[in-house]
């Protein structure tokens, strides 16, 4: 058994509306039925991770409601630890409220209820659930604080800490510092960089991400895959497989689970990152977040038709 896999984070409901295009401000527009399902960045990293069969914890916050029970049981039905997940009586699940096109692309905003409870206080016990962790996976849909002292105690501890920079803002340098890889889209690491990585080139951008401190990252470049940042050696684009995308939502945090659960087992990160661009891709050919993340027969069989 590979070590353990403990997520920081988000727990959302999901309010999913389809229409054939976006609405422009002040437009109104009828949509398909309303799905509700579970999301939040947090929770589908831990069920992406848990459902390919990795020993995932999940320390986070829901209220006492429908929502709460619907994103526990998503996540104990994929097989993650879900007794650090706390129930407050006093505010609602988070909720996210989003739209997919035709063209499978989203908006989303999102409410963040419960999580916005998550500070380092009142996480108490739960801390516990570090001990011993292989791999810590973070998000920025937490308070900042717990993010970072989360990152602090990880590190300290040994544990390998993934953050993905999403929704992205700006975060303390020493965040930055005590991760040990950073997962961005393009547009966040040129702005992390201060560097155009097409115009200046990979090489370039990754020359100063290591002068914000950030040694290692996957820089997920949309349809195309992504590049991978790995310490003094060349930049590596790793492609991803080319499906017909029915709805993207939580494509980023399907990649993110995989890439957790193959650094726990000891991969490379270049290897990680190929196996993760193909969950990630997987993802996007069923409606939803969790609810199009593979298990590892659904995978396999995936692969085999590529
Ligand atoms: O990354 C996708 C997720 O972002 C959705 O599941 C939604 O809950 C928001 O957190
Ligand atoms: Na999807």
């Amino acid at each position: 058994q590979s070590p353990r896999i403990v997520v920081v984070g988000s727990l959302n409901a999901d309010l999913v509306v389809r229409t054939a295009r976006f609405p422009q401000p002040g437009e109104t527009l009828t949509g398909s039925e309303l799905a509700v399902i579970p999301g939040g960045k947090g929770a589908n990293q831990a069920v992406a991770a848990g459902r390919l069969g990795g020993d995932v914890t999940m320390v986070g916050a829901v209220g006492d409601d429908a929502h709460g029970s619907l994103l526990r049981e998503s996540l104990s039905s994929s097989g993650v630890d879900v007794t650090r997940i706390a129930r407050r009586d006093d505010v609602a699940t988070g909720t996210a409220v989003i739209t997919v096109d035709d063209a499978g692309e989203n908006t989303i905003i999102v409410s963040p209820g419960a999580n916005g409870t998550l500070t380092p206080d009142r996480i108490g016990e739960a801390w516990t659930a570090l001990d011993g962790a292989g791999v810590v996976c973070l998000c920025l849909e937490v308070p900042i604080d717990t993010v970072l002292e989360t990152a602090r105690r990880g590190a300290a501890a040994g544990a390998l800490v993934l953050l993905n920079l999403s929704p992205y803002g700006p975060v303390p340098e020493e965040l930055l510092q005590a991760t040990g890889v950073l997962l961005v889209n393009e547009h966040e690491a040129a702005d992390l960089a201060r560097v155009d990585p097409e115009e200046a080139g990979w090489e370039a951008t990754a020359t100063a991400l290591r002068s914000h401190g950030i040694r290692r990252a996957v820089v997920t470049t949309g349809a195309a895959g992504s590049v991978v940042i790995d310490g003094e050696a060349d930049p590596t684009s790793v492609p991803s497989p080319t499906v017909d995308a029915v709805d993207t939502t939580g494509c980023g945090d399907a990649f993110m689970g995989a890439l957790a659960l193959r650094l726990a087992a000891g991969d490379e990160l270049v290897d990680a990152a190929r196996f993760a661009s193909t969950v990630g891709s997987y993802a996007a050919t069923g409606a939803g977040a969790q609810a199009s993340y593979p298990d590892q027969e659904q995978l396999a069989a995936f692969l085999e038709q590529r």
